[in-house]
């Protein structure tokens, strides 16, 4: 029986030159390694992971939007828009009194870096951010999105 794709996982911009971009900051992981450690980790839990990367604010508010009805959830690096995006935050607000909560993640620690990046404008709007382990952030913020709906406490 093939399995639904439940939650969403969205990388914002320049994510997508992991490797490359910046190593001491951001790691030697890649893109694609991250989406495949997701995935392997959601096998394990029995859900499938749907795993995504724009460089276009639009297109991420696109996707966030459609996660309703699609995904129970969302992981979701905004990169930069991080820090710049009310229309970003908006969606992720709008769709999470839809049932599509959202977790937040960085690779680098947000607050140990310049002053611009210590402001969230989706912080508010989300379950929770984590901030700072690298490429592990995404796979602690999958497994806290799993915990939260096994546990129906995301309200
Ligand atoms: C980032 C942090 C942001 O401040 C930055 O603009 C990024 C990556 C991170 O994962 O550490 O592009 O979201």
């Amino acid at each position: 029986m093939k399995k639904r794709s439940e939650i969403l996982v969205l990388h914002g911009p320049n994510l997508n030159l992991l490797g490359r971009r910046e190593p001491e900051i951001y790691g030697k992981t890649t893109l694609a390694q991250i989406d495949d450690s997701l995935r392997a980790l959601a096998k394990e839990s029995d859900v499938e992971v749907t795993c995504r990367q724009s460089n276009h604010e639009g297109q991420l508010i696109d996707w966030i939007q459609e996660a309703v009805g699609s995904f129970t959830g969302i992981v979701f690096n905004p990169g930069g828009y991080t820090h710049t995006s009310v229309a970003l935050r908006d969606a992720v607000a709008a769709v999470a009194t839809l049932g599509v909560p959202t977790i937040e993640v960085h690779l680098s620690n947000v607050l140990a870096r310049e002053e611009f990046r210590s402001k969230s404008m989706i912080a508010p709007a989300a379950l929770g951010q984590i901030s700072g382990f690298g490429a592990q952030s995404y796979l602690l913020g999958l497994r806290a999105l799993l915990q939260v709906k096994k546990e129906g406490k995301e309200q």
